[in-house]
């Protein structure tokens, strides 16, 4: 019978990788504890007319990216293939804006989308998510800026930039999208196929399409940039006056439009020069219309996601990291030690100890050389002269050195 695999662009998270995992993962909830945010679980799957509604019809992800299926019952639903919507839709069933407070959340999670597996990319992979709602300030898009730059840094990443721009609001940006409109259909020709047809439906996303004849043709597009209004071209300001506060620098990036519909004022991206095509290690931005959009009140929202494959891929490529070793190993060399080893093995686990063990007896030199693979610390050995004499012998693996102790384990504390 031939061998199950797993689905394409769907990976196994090995042993020795699930360790960084943890790292990141736990340098996540520290930071995101002391910023003041609270995780929230939500589900992974989700009525499909959310993602619809919430990320825009016209998006790849939803037109072309979702696993999407019906239940027994006949009911579409989509697993996630981003944490906002889900959020939102949670933040809103469960009432959690109270009186207009706003509300910090973080969530860490696998996410879903039928994209072209490479590098970088993945059909699941997950995300650290952070949302804030009912906060319309830019003091509050610049602290989830910080939060993403004292994440990255945190974990030893120095050489990331932030790209930051403004997509306006709906007082701008109808004027912007027309006069872009206008721009792109004297150039229509000279546009790949996708964006001929993102022309009318989403014009912005023809300034990020990444096809040499797109890009030579936008050169000279109107830029967004110029066409913004008093109070988003305030709110930027604002934006950037508390980065510059910070010390964190940026990059303004006018052509940047994210790969959702939500999106309003702020948006920017974190790239790695270390990622190659796939560069962007987390994206964001505000999202005023999202909750309206989703049947609820008119509140504002903002906030980012890491990849966290593509951290990891950096990570693992930079950082002299390794995982935790055993405190012990403990090696039985004769049948009679195994019943001792075992209550002492509880012992020293009990009292908080990493102990590392085989229930086999073997030879002294094949329970070190399995010690030595496992990369414990030290070795505790039971052989017959120490089970004659109610003892272990444990010995240092870098310095050699051998001392005895009790088989009860009570001298390891
Ligand atoms: P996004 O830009 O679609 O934004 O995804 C954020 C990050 O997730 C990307 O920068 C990338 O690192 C990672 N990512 C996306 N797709 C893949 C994939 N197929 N394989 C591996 N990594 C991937 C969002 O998802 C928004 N929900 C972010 C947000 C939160 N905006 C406001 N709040």
């Amino acid at each position: 019978m031939t061998e199950i695999t797993a689905v394409r662009g769907f990976k196994d998270i090995l042993p020795t990788e699930s360790f960084i995992w943890r790292l990141v993962e736990d340098k996540a909830r520290d930071l995101a504890n002391r910023f003041g945010y609270q995780e929230m679980r939500a589900p992974i799957l989700e009525r499909t007319e959310l993602f619809a509604r919430g990320i825009g019809e016209t998006t790849d992800i939803v037109e072309k990216e979702m696993y999407t299926l019906a239940d027994r019952s006949g009911d579409k639903i989509t697993l996630r293939p981003e944490a906002t919507a889900g959020l939102a839709r949670a933040v809103l069933e469960n009432n959690l804006v109270e009186n207009g407070r706003p509300l910090k959340l973080y969530c860490l999670g696998p996410m879903f989308r039928y994209e072209r597996p490479q590098k970088g990319r993945q059909r699941q992979f997950h995300q650290l998510d952070v949302e804030v709602f009912a906060d319309p300030g830019p003091y509050i898009d610049a602290e989830i800026i910080v939060l993403l730059r004292d994440f990255l840094l945190e974990l030893g990443l120095t050489d990331t930039e932030v790209k930051l721009n403004s997509l306006g609001c709906p007082k701008c940006r109808p004027a912007f999208r027309e006069k872009l409109i206008a721009f792109l259909e004297a150039k229509k020709d000279s546009l790949c196929p996708d964006c001929q047809r993102r022309l009318t439906r989403n014009p912005l996303r023809v300034l990020d399409c990444k096809v040499d004849s797109c890009l030579k043709a936008t050169l000279d597009a109107p830029s967004l940039a110029d066409g913004l209004c008093p109070e988003c071209q305030d709110h930027l300001s604002g934006v950037t006056g508390a980065l510059k506060s910070l010390n964190v620098s940026y990059f303004l990036e006018p052509r940047l439009v994210r790969g959702l519909d939500y999106y309003t004022r702020t948006a920017f991206e974190v790239h790695s020069p270390r990622l190659g095509a796939q560069s962007a290690v987390a994206g964001g931005g505000r999202y005023d219309g999202l909750l309206k959009e989703l049947g609820g009140p008119d509140l504002p929202g903002v906030g980012f996601a890491v990849g966290l494959e593509r951290l990891i891929l950096i990570l693992s490529q930079t950082g002299d990291l390794t995982a935790p070793k055993p405190d012990y190993y403990l090696a039985v060399l004769t049948p009679e030690g195994l019943g001792p080893a075992f209550t002492l093995a509880h012992r020293l686990r009990s009292g908080g100890l990493t102990v590392a063990t085989d229930w086999e007896a073997g030879s002294l030199k094949s329970r070190l050389k399995r010690a030595d693979r496992l990369g414990a610390n030290r070795v505790i050995m039971l052989g017959p002269d120490e089970l004659a004499n109610g003892e272990v012998t444990v010995r240092d693996m870098v310095t050699k050195e051998q001392t005895k102790k009790s088989i009860t384990g009570e001298d390891f504390f």
